[in-house]
């Protein structure tokens, strides 16, 4: 150790972490110090960079509290949280997309058919659609997690007007794998940038607004949860989602329908807007932290 030098370093580093017990733990970590030994060495970062990137995350640290997560926010800016996303994507599922920092656990179950828009301005939209596996049979037993933003592009969680269980639920796929609910329209909205973040974002001249948006968990037995999002295909932020988590097949038109059945059955005005999304799972078992 004690003639260790600027091209044996990275060497012994990866050595003194050979007694992690867990293989991937220790794959994990073995690349980490390679791959940030090896941006060190090709930026030739100086110390007086190394000290402001450690405030930096300092001060991430400090900007974080039980509410708010401005680690997970640096990695979705940095399209990180975004790339993790689709390295785990399976062929023949829906993809996946942000969870964001606004899920709350325990949200109100909603039968198929409820109404969520309850006391909120805006304009009426119809979801629906089925939870399908690969092959396209519905999924028995499928379960959905669902939150979104009000008209005005704000949380339950920044927003005192609203009740903390609003614009969210948790719904039963009934046996054919059908979901549907009545909500209102959220906006587009910026993600919050009076912290660190917001300080890298405002260096690179970028802006903070994400596309409007609805968040879904969507699991069953024996299958991958899936963490999702949609978004509206005519929405003025598709194309500069300041997370990164717009993918092309999560774009969905919103229609304006007439049907009169469907008017009368869930109160809508005619003509009502509606948005239909088939999601599909793949097999497999929850893994830690999906
Ligand atoms: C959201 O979708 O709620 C969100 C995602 C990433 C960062 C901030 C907000
Ligand atoms: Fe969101």
């Amino acid at each position: 150790m004690r003639n260790i030098n600027r091209d044996t370093i990275t060497d012994a580093v990866v050595r003194s972490f050979a007694g992690i017990e867990d293989e991937r733990s220790r794959l994990l970590i073995s690349r980490l110090v390679t791959h940030l030994h090896a941006y060190a060495r090709d930026v030739h970062l100086t110390p007086d960079e190394w000290r402001f990137a450690i405030d930096f995350l300092y001060r991430t640290g400090r900007k974080s509290d039980a509410g708010r997560n401005e680690f997970i926010l640096a990695s979705d800016v940095l399209g990180l949280s975004s790339l993790v996303d689709m390295l785990e994507t399976g062929a023949g599922s829906t993809e996946r997309s942000a969870l964001g920092p606004f899920h709350a656990p325990d949200s109100p179950a909603l039968a198929v058919g409820g109404d969520l828009a309850r006391g909120n301005d805006g304009e009426k939209l119809l979801v629906r659609g089925r939870v399908l596996d690969p092959t396209g049979k519905p999924v028995a037993g499928a379960k959905l997690d669902y939150w979104q933003a009000a008209a005005n592009g704000l949380y339950w969680q920044q927003d005192a007007a609203q009740d903390q269980n609003n614009l969210r639920c948790t719904m039963a796929a009934d046996e054919s794998g059908h979901y549907a609910f009545t909500t209102v329209r959220p906006a587009p909205y910026e993600v919050p940038c009076d912290g660190p973040v917001g300080e890298l974002l405002r260096a690179a001249k970028r802006h903070a607004w994400r596309p409007a948006h609805l968040h879904f968990i969507v699991s069953a037995p024996s299958y991958r949860p899936l963490t999702t999002e949609l978004f509206f295909a005519d929405d003025e932020h598709l194309d500069a989602d300041a997370v990164f988590g717009v993918r092309e097949a999560l774009v969905v038109p919103v229609k304006s329908s007439t049907a009169e059945s469907d008017a009368a059955r869930y109160r809508l005005p005619e003509p009502f807007s509606l948005v239909e999304f088939d999601f599909r799972l793949e097999r497999g078992e929850r893994k830690i932290g999906a």
